[in-house]
């Protein structure tokens, strides 16, 4: 990932499938979806969330009495987190999201058609709701990965081959 795409805003989101969607070996579908509407999945890893992982990554929920389920829900299984890139890629992938709540969104939008209908915890998918959470949860899972990148490109400048 270069440091342009990096840094144009409104390019990237952060993508996370959620447990339930492995449990039920629908991952495949979900990335097809998603590259089926336009998006480009620069990076992507599986992670097994841990218990101050996942309060650190909802930290703005941590008041709300669905907090303590959405961390162990989070925590229950592997996630797959993934950089996706689009002209306007927070709103477009909200939109391919669809509603919070399986039950409301719309017919063919990934949590109507990937989650479970009685459950909004198990709604399949997270994406960034702006383009500044989109950079601190790409930071939170490819921290490491984007520091490392920078270092390469560093060492290929130096030595003349970028
Ligand atoms: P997300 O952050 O996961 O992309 O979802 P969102 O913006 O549509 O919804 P948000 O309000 O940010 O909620 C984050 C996640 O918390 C769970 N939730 N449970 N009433 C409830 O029990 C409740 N409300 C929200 C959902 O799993 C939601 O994705
Ligand atoms: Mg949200």
């Amino acid at each position: 990932m270069s440091q342009e795409v990096f840094q144009g805003p409104g390019h990237l989101t952060l993508a996370m499938i959620k447990p339930h969607v492995y449990r039920a070996g629908k991952i495949g579908q979900v990335i097809s979806r998603i590259e089926d509407a336009g998006f480009k999945i620069l990076i992507l890893k599986s992670v097994q969330l841990r218990k101050e992982g996942a309060e650190y990554f909802y930290e703005e929920h941590k008041e709300k009495p669905y907090f303590k389920n959405l961390v162990g829900t989070m925590c229950s299984g592997p996630v797959i987190p993934m950089v996706l890139m689009k002209h306007g890629a927070v709103e477009e992938f909200r939109k391919l999201l669809g509603a919070t709540h399986p039950a409301e969104a719309a017919e063919g939008t990934l949590r109507h058609d990937f989650g479970e209908h009685t459950n909004v915890t198990n709604n399949a998918v997270h994406g960034s709701d702006s383009n500044a959470a989109a950079h601190r949860e790409i930071g939170f899972f490819f921290g490491r990965e984007l520091k490392l990148a920078e270092r390469v490109n560093a060492l290929d400048k130096q030595q003349g081959i970028l």
